[in-house]
């Protein structure tokens, strides 16, 4: 799939990695229509991207009724003003919110934050990709392999070795991993690919909120390069699987051999 000349949805794309994926997709000739919470955040990035390449609009992942509206007005904004049709989808949207299983004052994990996190990390990503799949298998197919497109998830190491604090987090980043395969196999016969990213710790507005203590104990356990990822080094693997036609079905760990050890 070639960025240049294509429209990607980007759910969380006001900060982060999935802020990074805007900034490059539009670098390199794509239109990026940016999906978050954060309008303020959002809307600086328009203003420094243009508003002819990026559009943002105010959306919560776990609100399936606000996700309808936003497709429906993703797909006029490309319809009716840029022509550049859907070549992905990147459901970058995220939550952390850690949380003992049991804590020591003998209280079980809430349910309430159990259904925070997979309701953002899992059910929106779900819903956000099956909203706007109709659309992007209406595209038309190009190239000799008659592709319509990509969708690019983000897992995490969690997904693999989740901390302690962790319980819903990795069920959420595991479940995004485990869904990979099976998804591609269902989009396979529309020219539609399925590749997840699993990162480790990335600077992010997500680890900004980090202790100290936290922080140096997840550096400790990395090999190298011995500190966070950058932004732009997520971006640059999420820009190759959208043009690697022969990635596909696949979680990639993107964490310079790091493995998160089970205490800090
Ligand atoms: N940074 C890391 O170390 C790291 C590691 C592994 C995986 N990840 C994953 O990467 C993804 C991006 O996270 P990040 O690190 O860039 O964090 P971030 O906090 O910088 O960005 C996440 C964005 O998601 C938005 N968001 C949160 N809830 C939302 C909702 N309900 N609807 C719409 N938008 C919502 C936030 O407003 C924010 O702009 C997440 O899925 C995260 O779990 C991050």
């Amino acid at each position: 799939m070639k960025i240049e000349g294509r429209t990607f949805v980007v759910s969380g794309g006001a900060s982060g990695l999935g802020r990074a994926c805007v900034q490059d997709i539009v670098a390199h000739g794509g239109n990026a229509a940016i999906l978050d919470m954060n309008e303020e955040s959002g809307q600086a990035l328009v203003k420094e991207l243009g508003a002819d390449k990026a559009r943002f609009w105010t959306c919560d992942v776990t609100d399936t009724e606000n996700i309808s509206a936003v497709v429906k007005a993703t797909v006029e904004w490309i319809k009716k003003e840029t022509g550049k049709p859907l070549g992905g989808i990147i459901p970058a949207a995220g939550v952390g919110n850690p949380g003992l299983m049991l804590d020591k004052k003998n209280q079980p994990l809430s349910l309430d934050s159990i259904d925070f996190v997979l309701g953002v990390n899992l059910r929106g990503t779900l819903d956000l990709t099956r909203q706007f799949l109709p659309h992007l298998a209406n595209t038309t197919p190009v190239g000799e392999d008659l592709e319509r497109g990509v969708i690019i998830m983000v897992a995490s190491a969690a997904a693999f070795e989740g901390q302690m604090g962790q319980v819903a987090y990795a069920a959420s980043k595991g479940a995004v991993a485990a869904m990979t395969l099976p998804m591609a196999r269902d989009l396979s016969r529309f020219g539609i690919r399925v590749v997840t990213v699993a990162p480790s710790m990335f600077e992010s507005g997500m680890t900004a909120v980090l202790s100290d203590k936290v922080r140096t104990g997840l550096q400790k356990a990395m090999e190298f390069p011995a500190r966070p990822g950058k932004p732009h080094e997520f971006a640059a693997l999420v820009h190759h699987a959208i043009e690697n036609i022969m990635l596909n079905g696949v979680v990639i760990r993107l964490d310079g051999a790091t493995r998160m050890p089970s205490k800090l």
